[in-house]
């Protein structure tokens, strides 16, 4: 299968492509999204299959209005409305108990709830429109970091899928806050939307899900157990000052260096780099993190040194991807 690039203008020939049972990625602001109808099972099977993603994992059903989630709910409570009147469309997923039957088993890895977006991409909203409901994992290779360019869909999944719509570089960088709601809110998997912007909105309590705070706790959403966003190459966290000694401590690898462009410019060595942002702002090193994961997994590098922020904020979702990326490796001066 030839994998196509459409452009804005071909929105109606990729909606059929997906209405005739194809996989078409679609962008998003955080990352790209592999696309198959939400109501079709075997389109949605060919999603795991081209992806290599484990089938336990259940998908995230994008829509383009609020009135599309009710058919497969019960009900709605005023939070979860609050929620969606102010986040949507925008990068917060909410997780909630559907009807039974109402979806496959493939969409919701057979459980009794189904997650649900409304994704602020203006191209994506036309294309779910004309579509319907659509599946849509990250649509990267399955534990490689999700991608926020059309071409990194094309360099994973070329061959496999029927093509991908060309949005241009997502602005977020990092998938989706996924949130499930009863009498309180539990962020399953942190993100743009912040425990803060949450609190703001309902009156309800915001809690992190326990795998977040404790390294041994099972996540309840089963994709957070994965080993994820993981470049070949090694990637060690470094904190901002100390850039030059953590490059002193591995003289012997071939190093690059991922971080704000002050520290870039203090380097005193010419080895490879990627700049995160200007200063230190986690909004803007979260939305180029998987893209500088990519650009620096070269059989050429040894070890990735990655900027480690505190975490606060969006510095929370950034530090969940890059500890996720590093396999929890810090530099520290007597490692
Ligand atoms: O930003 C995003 O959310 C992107 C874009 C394309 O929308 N999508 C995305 O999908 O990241 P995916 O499949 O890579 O991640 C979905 C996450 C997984 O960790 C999955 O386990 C969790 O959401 N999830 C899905 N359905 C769930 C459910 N019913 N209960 C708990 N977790 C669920
Ligand atoms: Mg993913």
């Amino acid at each position: 299968m030839k994998t196509k690039y459409f452009q804005a203008n071909d929105i109606e020939e990729a909606a059929n492509y997906l209405t005739n049972g194809g996989l078409v990625a679609f962008p998003t602001e955080t990352v790209y999204g592999l696309g198959a109808l939400a109501s079709d099972e075997a389109a949605v099977k060919s999603v795991y299959q081209a992806k290599g993603r484990p089938s336990d994992n259940p998908l995230i059903v994008h829509v383009a209005s609020v009135d599309d989630v009710r058919p497969f709910v019960t009900q709605l409570s005023s939070e979860v409305e609050k929620l969606m009147e102010t986040f949507w469309p925008g990068p917060l997923t909410i997780v909630l108990p559907i009807k039974e039957d109402a979806l496959s088993q493939s969409v919701t890895g057979g459980l009794s709830t189904c997650a649900f977006r409304l994704p602020n991409q203006p191209l994506t909203q036309e294309l779910l429109s004309l579509t319907g409901p659509l599946v849509g994992p990250s649509a990267n290779t399955s534990g490689k970091p999700s991608p926020t360019t059309a071409q990194h869909v094309f360099h994973d999944l070329q061959g496999r899928i029927d093509g991908i719509l060309d949005g241009g570089h997502t602005t977020v960088g990092v998938e989706s806050t996924v949130i499930e709601v009863d009498e309180k809110i539990t962020i399953l998997r942190p993100g743009a939307i912040t425990k803060q912007m949450l609190e703001e909105v309902v009156d309800l309590p915001v809690i992190y899900d326990k795998h977040l705070i404790k390294e041994n706790e099972t996540p309840k959403a089963p994709g957070m157990k994965y080993k994820h966003y993981a470049p070949d190459v090694p990637v060690v966290i470094v904190q901002p000052d100390e850039f030059l000694e953590a490059i002193e401590y591995y003289k012997e690898k071939r190093i690059a260096v991922m971080a704000s462009k002050k520290i870039i410019d203090t380097l005193n060595i010419e080895i490879p780099t990627f700049e995160l942002s200007q200063q230190h702002d986690a909004r803007e090193a979260s939305a180029r993190l998987f893209a500088g994961l990519r650009a620096l997994d070269d059989s050429m590098i040894d070890l990735i040194l990655a900027e480690g922020y505190e975490e606060q904020g969006m510095a929370i979702a950034y530090m969940n991807r890059l500890k996720k990326a590093a396999n929890h490796q810090f530099y520290k001066k007597d490692s």
